[in-house]
Protein backbone atom coordinates (compact mmCIF):
# COMPACT_ATOMS: atom_id res chain seq x y z
CA UNK A 1 0.00 0.00 0.00
CA UNK A 2 2.99 2.53 1.04
CA UNK A 3 4.62 1.47 -2.45
CA UNK A 4 1.34 2.13 -4.03
CA UNK A 5 1.35 5.33 -2.64
CA UNK A 6 4.40 6.50 -3.27
CA UNK A 7 4.57 5.07 -6.72
CA UNK A 8 1.08 7.05 -7.43
CA UNK A 9 2.85 10.30 -5.94
CA UNK A 10 5.69 10.26 -7.95
CA UNK A 11 3.17 9.47 -11.31
CA UNK A 12 0.89 12.39 -10.67
CA UNK A 13 4.06 15.19 -9.89
CA UNK A 14 5.42 13.78 -13.16
CA UNK A 15 2.21 14.55 -15.28
CA UNK A 16 2.25 18.01 -13.34
CA UNK A 17 5.53 18.71 -13.66
CA UNK A 18 4.55 17.34 -17.51
CA UNK A 19 1.62 20.02 -18.01
CA UNK A 20 3.74 23.13 -16.29
CA UNK A 21 6.76 22.41 -18.75
CA UNK A 22 4.43 22.05 -21.76
CA UNK A 23 2.89 25.35 -20.56
CA UNK A 24 5.97 26.90 -20.38
CA UNK A 25 7.26 25.73 -23.57
CA UNK A 26 3.77 26.76 -25.27
CA UNK A 27 4.03 30.27 -24.06
CA UNK A 28 7.61 30.82 -25.14
CA UNK A 29 6.50 29.75 -28.41
CA UNK A 30 5.35 31.85 -31.12
CA UNK A 31 2.37 30.31 -32.32
CA UNK A 32 1.85 29.86 -27.66
CA UNK A 33 0.56 33.51 -27.25
CA UNK A 34 -2.31 34.46 -24.77
CA UNK A 35 -4.53 35.40 -27.63
CA UNK A 36 -4.32 32.25 -29.28
CA UNK A 37 -4.62 30.22 -25.63
CA UNK A 38 -7.29 32.55 -24.89
CA UNK A 39 -9.50 31.09 -28.16
CA UNK A 40 -8.57 27.25 -27.60
CA UNK A 41 -9.87 28.04 -23.72
CA UNK A 42 -13.49 29.77 -25.21
CA UNK A 43 -13.53 27.03 -27.45
CA UNK A 44 -13.87 24.34 -24.70
CA UNK A 45 -15.99 26.29 -22.63
CA UNK A 46 -18.48 26.53 -25.38
CA UNK A 47 -18.29 23.02 -25.66
CA UNK A 48 -18.60 22.21 -22.17
CA UNK A 49 -21.20 24.00 -21.75
CA UNK A 50 -23.21 21.88 -24.68
CA UNK A 51 -22.25 19.23 -23.03
CA UNK A 52 -23.57 20.25 -19.74
CA UNK A 53 -26.75 21.30 -20.99
CA UNK A 54 -27.31 18.31 -23.13
CA UNK A 55 -26.68 15.88 -19.61
CA UNK A 56 -29.11 18.26 -17.73
CA UNK A 57 -31.79 17.93 -20.45
CA UNK A 58 -31.17 14.06 -20.92
CA UNK A 59 -30.81 13.50 -16.88
CA UNK A 60 -34.30 15.61 -16.85
CA UNK A 61 -36.41 13.73 -18.89
CA UNK A 62 -34.74 10.72 -17.85
CA UNK A 63 -36.13 11.07 -14.19
CA UNK A 64 -38.72 13.89 -14.00
CA UNK A 65 -41.34 11.56 -15.73
CA UNK A 66 -43.57 11.51 -12.46
CA UNK A 67 -43.00 15.17 -11.63
CA UNK A 68 -43.46 16.67 -9.52
CA UNK A 69 -44.05 13.78 -6.90
CA UNK A 70 -44.03 10.22 -8.07
CA UNK A 71 -47.64 8.63 -7.47
CA UNK A 72 -49.45 11.83 -7.38
CA UNK A 73 -51.19 11.45 -10.11
CA UNK A 74 -52.58 7.92 -9.86
CA UNK A 75 -55.13 6.86 -6.49
CA UNK A 76 -53.49 5.14 -3.73
CA UNK A 77 -54.33 1.26 -2.92
CA UNK A 78 -57.25 0.09 -1.30
CA UNK A 79 -55.60 -0.28 2.10
CA UNK A 80 -56.43 -3.63 4.19
CA UNK A 81 -56.65 -2.23 7.55
CA UNK A 82 -58.01 0.98 8.34
CA UNK A 83 -56.49 3.01 11.97
CA UNK A 84 -57.76 6.12 13.15
CA UNK A 85 -55.38 8.36 14.81
CA UNK A 86 -56.35 11.06 16.30
CA UNK A 87 -53.95 13.95 18.74
CA UNK A 88 -54.28 15.30 21.33
CA UNK A 89 -51.93 17.61 23.71
CA UNK A 90 -50.35 14.74 24.69
CA UNK A 91 -50.99 11.43 23.54
CA UNK A 92 -52.43 9.89 20.79
CA UNK A 93 -56.01 8.46 20.77
CA UNK A 94 -55.50 5.21 18.09
CA UNK A 95 -58.84 2.68 17.49
CA UNK A 96 -56.75 -0.23 17.01
CA UNK A 97 -52.94 -0.90 17.16
CA UNK A 98 -52.46 -4.56 16.27
CA UNK A 99 -52.56 -5.78 12.55
CA UNK A 100 -51.07 -8.53 10.38
CA UNK A 101 -47.60 -8.35 8.49
CA UNK A 102 -47.75 -7.65 5.34
CA UNK A 103 -51.16 -6.10 5.43
CA UNK A 104 -51.23 -2.07 3.56
CA UNK A 105 -52.34 -0.56 6.53
CA UNK A 106 -53.90 3.02 6.03
CA UNK A 107 -53.55 5.78 8.98
CA UNK A 108 -55.89 8.40 8.88
CA UNK A 109 -54.64 11.52 11.09
CA UNK A 110 -56.32 14.06 12.57
CA UNK A 111 -55.76 16.47 15.70
CA UNK A 112 -57.95 18.12 17.87
CA UNK A 113 -56.01 21.05 19.15
CA UNK A 114 -52.52 22.13 17.04
CA UNK A 115 -50.39 20.47 14.94
CA UNK A 116 -48.36 17.15 15.58
CA UNK A 117 -46.14 14.87 14.00
CA UNK A 118 -47.18 11.15 13.26
CA UNK A 119 -44.13 9.12 13.07
CA UNK A 120 -43.28 5.60 12.99
CA UNK A 121 -40.38 3.73 14.15
CA UNK A 122 -39.04 0.62 13.69
CA UNK A 123 -36.20 -0.94 15.96
CA UNK A 124 -33.49 1.81 17.43
CA UNK A 125 -35.72 4.87 16.53
CA UNK A 126 -34.88 3.97 12.36
CA UNK A 127 -38.08 5.75 11.47
CA UNK A 128 -40.42 3.92 8.81
CA UNK A 129 -42.96 6.68 7.61
CA UNK A 130 -44.60 10.12 8.90
CA UNK A 131 -47.05 12.75 8.27
CA UNK A 132 -48.85 15.48 10.19
CA UNK A 133 -51.72 15.62 11.94
CA UNK A 134 -53.46 18.79 11.72
CA UNK A 135 -56.62 20.09 13.28
CA UNK A 136 -59.26 20.45 10.24
CA UNK A 137 -57.88 17.87 8.28
CA UNK A 138 -57.33 14.08 7.77
CA UNK A 139 -53.92 13.05 6.48
CA UNK A 140 -53.63 9.81 4.98
CA UNK A 141 -50.61 7.71 5.48
CA UNK A 142 -50.04 4.20 4.04
CA UNK A 143 -47.63 1.71 5.41
CA UNK A 144 -47.25 -1.79 4.51
CA UNK A 145 -45.19 -3.38 7.86
CA UNK A 146 -43.55 -6.48 6.22
CA UNK A 147 -41.66 -7.30 9.25
CA UNK A 148 -43.32 -8.61 12.71
CA UNK A 149 -42.85 -6.53 15.91
CA UNK A 150 -43.29 -3.64 17.82
CA UNK A 151 -43.32 -0.19 16.12
CA UNK A 152 -43.11 2.59 18.01
CA UNK A 153 -45.07 5.93 17.15
CA UNK A 154 -43.57 9.01 18.31
CA UNK A 155 -44.89 13.05 18.05
CA UNK A 156 -42.62 14.66 15.44
CA UNK A 157 -43.50 17.96 15.73
CA UNK A 158 -42.97 20.48 19.07
CA UNK A 159 -46.65 20.90 20.19
CA UNK A 160 -45.92 21.76 23.91
CA UNK A 161 -44.60 20.73 27.47
CA UNK A 162 -45.14 17.21 26.87
CA UNK A 163 -44.41 16.80 23.54
CA UNK A 164 -42.05 13.78 24.35
CA UNK A 165 -44.65 11.90 26.12
CA UNK A 166 -46.90 11.58 22.90
CA UNK A 167 -46.24 7.85 22.69
CA UNK A 168 -47.98 4.91 21.27
CA UNK A 169 -47.32 1.68 20.02
CA UNK A 170 -48.13 -0.39 16.76
CA UNK A 171 -48.18 -4.18 17.36
CA UNK A 172 -47.84 -6.53 14.12
CA UNK A 173 -47.76 -10.29 14.24
CA UNK A 174 -49.36 -12.69 13.16
CA UNK A 175 -52.02 -13.15 15.06
CA UNK A 176 -54.05 -9.80 14.83
CA UNK A 177 -56.91 -10.03 13.98
CU1 LIG B 1 -47.61 16.27 19.66
CU2 LIG B 1 -45.39 16.95 19.65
Amino acid sequence: MQNLAWILSLVLMAAIAAVFLWVVAGASRPGGDAGTIARSAFQWRDRLFWVVISAGVIVSFGTLWEWPIAGHATAAPKADVVIRATAHQWRWEIDRDTVQPGQLVEFELTSRDVNHGFAIYKDKHHMVAQAQAMPGYVNKLQVRFTEPGEYEVLCLEYCGLAHHAMRTVIKVHAGAR
